[in-house]
C-alpha cells in the first residue's frame, strides 16, 4: 500500500495535524492563508492511501478544505501543484489540479435565500508549483459553477420554481450564451400532442412546459438528447402521496436539473458536440382537474396508457420527450429522472441506476467513477414486460406488483424509445439528495450536469 505521509511544514500558524483528514484546518478570522505552501502554513494532509487515488478523493478534500477555510472567513489560498502531485502520485497533475478546483467550489456552495442570517463567505483559489496553471483552475470552476447550478434549480422551493417560472428561469440563464432555447406553452403543447405532459399537468394552476434548448458546438457530430424529468412538485396527484413530510418531493425535477447543468458545462467549455435538451415541465397536484387513475394517454406515436396511478407520473412526460427526440432524428438519447423510490432501495443514495444499451451503460459507468456521479448498470429484463399490461389500453403506467419497480420503470420508457437510436435511461432518486460533506452541502447534489456533459463528449470524439 502506498501510504504516503507527507507532513508538508510545521510553520508558526500550523494547527496541528491531527488524525482525521476532516479537520486539518485552523485559520484565524481575516488571515491571509496560504495553503499547501511554505509560508504561514497552514493545512496538513496526511497519507492519501492507495485505494483513495482519485480523482473523487482530490474533490472531496479540496471541498473540505474549502468549507472550513470559507467558514473562518479566509480571503484566499493557494494551492501548491507539486505537493498535490506529491499527495497523489497516481492522478495526472491535470486532472488532480482540475479536480481541486472543481471540489473547492463546490464544497462552498450553500443555498440561502430563505436563511436571514448569511454568513457566507467564498475563499478565493489559486494555484502555485509545477504543473499547476490558472487554466486548469477555471476549468475546474466551470465544472462546479455548472453543478451548482443544478443544484440552485433543484433547492429552489415549489412557490419560486414551478412550470409558469422554470421556462424564464432557463431561457434567463442561457441568454448569451451559444445556446438557443425554445419554450412551448400549452398551447403548442396541444398542437404538437404532447398529452402526456398536458395530462398530468391539468391539477395544477401552473400551466405545463416544455422546453427546448439547442447547443451546436459541432454540426458533424451526431444529435445527441437528453430528455429530463421536470416535475417541480410531485405530491402524486389523485394517488396522493401521504404520511411523510413531501418537502423533498421539490427535487422532482433533478432531471431537468441535470440537463439544464449539462447545458451550461458544455456551453461554456466551448464543447464540440451536437446535443439538444428536452425539458417536459409540470407540477402533479390533486385537484378536480386531475388525471383521474384509470383514465387513458392516447400519445402522438399512437400508444394509449392507462393510468393507474397518477404517482407514476415521471414516466408519462418523459413519454413525450422521448418521442420529440425521434423527430428531431438524434442518434443518442438519454433520459434521466428522479423516477422511483424502489431503486433507492436497490442502489442505495450513493449510485444512481443506468437502464438501456448495454455497451453504453458500462461506458457511463466508466465516466461516473470519474467524475464523481456514481451509477451502475441495471437490467432491463424482458419477463417483467407483463407487469405493465392492461386490461383496456394498450399498456399500463404501473403494475400491482410492489417488486422490481425501476425496472418496470425502465420498460415503460423503452416502449417509447425511437427506433434505431442508442438509449440510456438513468434513475438518479436515491442521488436527488446528501449530507454536507467534502463538496457535497445538505440538499440538493446537482447530480447528473457532469455525467451528461461528460457523456456527450465521449460519445461525440
Ligand atoms: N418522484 C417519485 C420517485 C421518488 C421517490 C423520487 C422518492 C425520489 C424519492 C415518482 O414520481 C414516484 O412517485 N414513483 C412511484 C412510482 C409508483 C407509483 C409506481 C414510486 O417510486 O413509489
Ligand atoms: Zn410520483
Ligand atoms: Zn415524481
Amino acid at each position: 500500500m502506498n501510504q504516503k505521509a507527507t507532513i508538508l511544514n510545521e510553520g508558526d500558524k500550523l494547527i496541528q495535524e491531527k488524525a482525521s483528514v476532516k479537520q486539518y484546518v485552523e485559520c484565524a478570522a481575516g488571515d491571509f492563508c496560504t495553503l499547501l505552501i511554505d509560508e504561514a502554513f497552514t493545512v496538513v494532509v496526511k497519507g492519501i492511501k492507495e485505494k483513495d487515488q482519485t480523482g473523487e478523493k482530490v474533490r472531496m478534500l479540496a471541498g473540505d478544505i474549502a468549507r472550513t477555510l470559507g467558514k473562518n472567513k479566509v480571503e484566499a489560498a493557494t494551492v501548491n501543484a507539486t505537493v498535490l502531485q506529491e499527495l497523489f502520485p497516481e492522478i495526472n497533475i491535470d486532472k488532480a489540479v482540475t479536480a481541486f478546483a472543481e471540489g473547492w467550489h463546490l464544497g462552498q456552495y450553500q443555498f440561502s435565500p430563505y436563511k436571514s442570517e448569511k454568513n457566507h463567505h467564498h475563499t478565493v483559489l489559486h494555484v502555485t508549483g509545477d504543473g499547476g496553471t490558472d487554466t486548469l483552475l477555471e476549468k475546474g470552476k466551470i465544472r462546479a459553477e455548472a453543478t451548482a447550478f443544478s443544484r440552485d434549480l433543484m433547492n429552489e422551493i415549489p412557490s419560486a420554481l414551478n412550470p409558469s417560472t422554470f421556462p424564464g428561469v432557463l431561457e434567463e440563464a442561457f441568454s448569451g450564451t451559444d445556446v438557443q432555447i425554445n419554450v412551448w406553452d400549452k398551447k403548442m403543447l396541444e398542437q404538437n400532442e404532447m398529452n402526456g405532459v398536458l395530462t398530468v399537468g391539468r391539477g395544477s394552476i401552473h400551466e405545463p412546459a416544455f422546453v427546448e434548448m439547442t447547443y451546436r458546438g459541432d454540426d458533424t457530430k451526431p444529435l445527441i438528447a437528453l430528455v429530463g424529468k421536470g416535475v417541480t412538485f410531485d405530491t402524486g396527484g389523485i394517488s396522493l402521496k401521504k404520511g411523510r413530510d413531501l418537502s423533498s418531493m421539490r427535487h422532482d425535477m433533478g432531471g431537468a436539473a441535470a440537463v439544464a447543468g449539462a447545458m451550461k458545462l458544455l456551453s461554456a467549455s466551448k464543447a464540440k458536440v451536437n446535443v439538444v435538451a428536452l425539458i417536459p415541465i409540470v407540477e402533479n397536484m390533486p385537484d378536480s382537474k386531475s388525471v383521474i387513475p384509470g383514465d387513458v394517454i392516447r400519445y402522438k406515436n399512437g400508444l394509449h396508457v392507462q393510468v393507474g396511478n397518477t404517482d407514476a407520473e415521471g414516466r408519462l412526460i418523459l413519454a413525450d420527450g422521448l418521442i420529440r427526440a425521434g423527430e428531431l432524428q438524434a442518434e443518442y438519447v438519454v433520459d434521466i429522472a428522479t423516477l422511483t423510490g424502489a431503486i433507492i432501495g436497490a442502489l442505495g443514495t450513493k449510485l444512481a441506476g443506468v437502464f438501456g444499451d448495454e455497451q453504453l451503460s458500462w461506458e457511463m459507468k466508466q465516466i461516473g467513477d470519474e467524475n464523481g456521479d456514481f451509477n451502475w448498470p441495471m437490467p432491463l429484463v424482458d419477463a417483467y414486460e407483463s407487469y405493465i399490461a392492461s386490461d383496456y389500453a394498450d399498456f399500463n403506467n404501473t403494475t400491482s406488483k410492489v417488486e422490481g419497480a425501476s425496472i418496470v420503470a425502465g420498460l415503460f420508457l423503452r416502449r417509447f424509445v425511437p427506433e434505431n437510436v442508442k438509449w440510456l435511461h438513468v434513475d438518479m432518486a436515491g442521488r436527488m439528495r446528501s449530507e454536507e460533506g467534502g463538496y457535497y452541502a445538505t440538499s440538493a447534489t446537482g447530480f447528473g450536469a457532469r455525467l451528461l456533459a461528460d457523456f456527450t463528449e465521449k460519445v461525440s470524439k
